[in-house]
């Protein structure tokens, strides 16, 4: 019994580990050493379609955007900072460091390589160049009472300075932007590619892949089911009330209109704000939410078929609303968007919550782009 066990644990590493050479695809992460970067770079070095993982190592911005806060006990030094977050299961350490963090990961005894890069001009655009995918989870988190697009005055000046450097060291990466708000952040990435000549429209998306994670996780809660089986469509944006469950599409047409369901869908990231009580948002299911994203994308480039993920990207679907960015299934392929689909047969009481989403959306997305003409 053993053997055969040890055969297919065998067979099943095999599989595994069978990308080619060929298939391996080099993936930066900007803003790897923070709460979402740290878990999404380990993530990343355990996926056996990565060959390399170039990640920037330190803050860009002011040292105080770091998760250090009154929920911390620190250290701090110039060298190293050292946080334990005792609100979360368990105890645990993050060490936000000038040099370690690259090199920890880089013991992990997979087949990728990780190199960690200054956070000077010279350093981000080595970490850029020959990238495939570029994951941007850099920029503050929210505090207890914030929403997204009160970050907007700090991330959208940093989302704008690292989609420069994108633009001129990896102009043909999928962009993929963590950094709230989300619905604003894309079209900023949008707006410094298309200044820089070179925006793609197909290789761009928001990472909204939490939103279906959580409502997945939810509704399995409620039903007792496995959370896998439980495809739940959530399309419009990320944040509030722009995030839409279609429960309507899932197999509990019965949660359509329950409203416990809908706020913890809409405001999930609000508990774990809550929770975290002043020391971030979500992080680690976030950094899960993330690496399926890159692997889906990685799946598709390297040939697999019928690979459909929710992103916000550059969307046909409501620009005739003047909403020029949406959520909804899209397939991915090696060029990156395949087909975006259209959202389907919806009820009434969706319907509504569509309509508030569209109002908002559009106002996130046209800030984005004011940003961007304002401060080039
Ligand atoms: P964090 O503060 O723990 O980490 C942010 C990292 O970005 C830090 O390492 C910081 O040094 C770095 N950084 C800041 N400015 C930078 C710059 N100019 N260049 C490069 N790196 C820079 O924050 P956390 O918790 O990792 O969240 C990051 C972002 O992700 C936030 O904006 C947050 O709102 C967003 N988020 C998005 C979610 C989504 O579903 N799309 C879910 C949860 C958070």
């Amino acid at each position: 019994m053993f053997a055969a066990r040890r055969a297919l644990t065998g067979a099943v590493q095999a599989r595994a580990f069978s990308a080619s050479a060929r298939d391996l695809s080099k993936v930066t992460v900007l803003g790897a050493a923070g709460g979402i970067g740290q878990p999404l770079s380990l993530l990343l070095k355990l996926n056996p379609r990565v060959s390399d993982l170039a990640r920037t190592r330190k803050t860009f911005y002011t040292p105080n955007t770091n998760i250090l806060t009154s929920n911390s006990k620190s250290m701090i030094s110039a060298e190293v900072q050292v946080s334990s977050l005792p609100a979360l299961v368990g105890s645990y350490i993050l060490i936000l460091d000038k040099l370690g963090v690259a090199a920890d990961i880089s013991h992990i005894n997979t087949k990728s390589k990780v190199t960690g890069y200054d956070p000077t001009p010279t350093g981000l655009a080595s970490a850029l160049k020959g990238a495939e995918i570029v994951l941007i989870p850099a920029g503050v988190p929210r505090k207890p009472g914030m929403t997204r697009d009160d970050l907007f005055n700090t991330n959208a000046s940093i989302v704008r300075d690292l989609a420069k450097a994108a633009a001129e060291s990896a102009p043909d990466a999928n962009i993929l932007v963590i950094s709230n708000p989300v619905n604003s952040t894309v079209p900023i990435v949008a707006e410094i590619f298309k200044k820089a000549g070179v925006y793609n429209p197909k290789r761009l998306f928001g990472v909204t892949t939490l939103d279906v994670v959580r409502a997945s996780r939810f509704v399995s809660e409620i039903k007792g089911t496995d959370p896998v089986d439980e495809k739940i469509v959530v399309v419009g944006g990320h944040s509030g009330v722009t995030i839409v469950p279609l429960f309507s599409q899932s197999s509990h047409p019965d949660l359509v209109g329950n409203p416990e369901l809908l706020q913890r869908v809409q405001f999930g990231g609000d508990e774990v704000v809550k929770a975290k009580d002043g020391a971030g948002s979500a992080t680690l299911s976030m950094a899960m939410a993330g690496a399926r994203f890159a692997e889906s994308l990685l799946k598709a480039a390297q040939g697999e078929k019928g690979v459909v993920e929710p992103t916000f990207v550059d969307s046909p679907l409501y620009k005739d609303q003047g909403v020029e960015f949406f959520a909804s299934k899209v397939e991915l392929g090696p060029n990156g968007v395949e087909k975006i689909h259209d959202v389907g047969k919806i009820d009434a009481t969706e319907q509504k919550l569509l309509d508030a989403c569209l109002a908002d959306l559009k106002k996130n997305i046209v800030k984005g782009v004011a940003f961007v003409a304002e401060n080039p």
